[in-house]
């Protein structure tokens, strides 16, 4: 019987944690036989950085990329690869180069969803460029960023228009702390924006594919406390709402494993930063989430390679703009009508049917590796190179009780298989 080998190729900085928990599980995957009977392997290897000929066949079918946002040797080449040689990537580098922040605020206005009022502001301090001062002189127009931020009404949120990871964000609750926040924002270009102020919840969501995972956030917590583990935090009304949001800004864009932060005030969701190339899932902020998120991984980089899945480098702005500026259309008929063209893209329902059939063994090899000793060591060295000594005790106990939670949790049936968490806010 014919069988086909798919190299998976990891673009890795400083991350050990799931790139050895991915690793470990692709290699444990076995055949997978498509509906011809023809069967697949899964392969990874970790990508190492060199000159590279433009006509260079690469070996990879698909890549995993966690450096090309920050380092540009890998993004050319990642944009080569998917330009010449049609390798699948998660995620592409042309929207994420081009797509920060600001422009999927851009989008998902124009789509209709509630992104605070928001305003763009020149920067601070000029670029280093000669030509600039005499540019500003002719055409930069004088403004007021008082009368802006009044305008937008305290406190609001001054933020770059491309952020991560809080840099450069503070909360601005007056003239004062205005004038400081943009003197401090030097060459970068800001946002200032409404504060949702009192939200009721902070829902985090890690989309992997046609799946996602809602989250309840909290930003003011340490790290390893952010995300609680907390089930029904949401009505089944709002968290189809934030479901359907995170995936939309992911297939607008292509984006295939990306988080999207929400925040819910009563009935309303106001979504606040979804671009982020590179979304954290180390196990120790995502603790008990850390194997769903990894297990989806693995499902979707394999569905991708066996069914042969064609990666798209086009957008395809234009069905969701029709749907975005219909006036016919209430809010919750627009989210409807996103969600077919987003399943659409997504294959959601081919995918599902492949994880039924195909790797049907994947839910419980995944429990069985993360309930062993192999997983155990990875879960200690990642806490010893994560934290100082004198808090390492305190970590692993931390995280193995995590962890332990998720083994442990009541799965329908009885039988290993989804949590009754990852069945309602995966699959809806
Ligand atoms: N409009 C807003 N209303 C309330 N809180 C906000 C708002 N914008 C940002 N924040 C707070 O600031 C944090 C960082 O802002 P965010 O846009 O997520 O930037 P980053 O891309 O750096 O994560 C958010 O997690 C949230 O706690
Ligand atoms: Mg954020």
């Amino acid at each position: 019987m014919a069988e086909t080998t798919h190299l998976i190729g990891l673009l890795l900085g400083t991350e050990e944690d799931w790139p050895r928990a991915f690793e470990t599980l692709i290699s444990r995957l076995g055949t997978i036989t498509d509906d011809s009977g023809h069967r697949h392997r899964i392969a990874t290897e970790r990508i190492t950085i060199e000159p590279f000929d433009l006509r260079d066949r690469p070996r990879y079918e698909l890549v995993i990329d966690r450096l090309a946002y920050w380092y540009y040797v890998p993004r050319e080449w990642l944009k080569k690869v998917a330009l010449m040689n049609d390798v699948y990537l998660l995620n592409s580098p042309f929207t994420f180069q081009s797509m920060e922040k600001h422009a999927a605020y851009c989008a998902m206005i124009r789509l209709g969803l509630k992104v605070p009022p928001t305003v763009l502001v020149p920067h601070k301090d000029p670029p280093d460029n000669s030509r600039f001062q005499y540019t500003a002189a002719r055409y930069n127009q004088p403004f007021d960023l008082a009368a802006i931020a009044e305008q937008i009404g305290y406190p609001l949120f001054m933020k770059p228009y491309d952020g991560g990871q809080w840099i450069g964000v503070s909360r601005v609750r007056n003239a004062r702390e205005l004038e400081r926040a943009y003197d401090a924002s030097g060459q970068r270009i800001m946002h200032l924006q409404a504060s949702v102020e009192g939200f009721d919840v902070f829902a985090r969501s890690l989309s992997i594919g046609p799946e996602t995972m809602v989250m309840k956030f909290r930003p003011d917590r340490p790290m390893h406390e952010r995300y609680e583990v907390a089930h029904d935090f949401l009505t089944p009304e709002l968290g189809d709402e934030v479901l359907t949001i995170s995936r939309l800004v992911n297939a607008f864009f292509r984006w295939e494993f990306n988080s999207c932060e929400c925040l819910v005030r009563g009935e309303e969701v106001h979504p606040i930063d979804y671009a982020n190339a590179s979304p954290d899932v180390a196990l120790t902020s995502l603790h008990y989430y850390f194997p769903w998120a990894i297990k989806t991984l693995v499902k979707w980089c394999t569905f991708c390679l066996v069914t042969g899945r064609r990666p798209r480098l086009d957008l395809d702005t234009r069905s969701y703009f029709e749907i975005g500026d219909r006036d016919d259309l209430g809010y919750a008929e627009k989210l409807a009508a996103y969600r077919r063209l987003v399943d659409d893209y997504f294959e959601a329902d081919r995918y599902h049917d492949f994880c039924a059939s195909r790797l049907a063994h994947v839910d419980e090899l995944v429990l069985d590796w993360v309930d062993s000793g192999d997983f155990d060591r990875l879960l200690v060295e990642t806490v010893r190179a994560t934290y100082p000594a004198h808090e390492q005790e305190r970590f692993v106990a931390h995280l193995r009780g995590l962890v332990g939670q998720w083994v442990n949790e009541p799965r329908p049936d009885g039988v290993p298989g989804p949590t009754d968490a990852e069945r309602s806010e995966a699959q809806s």
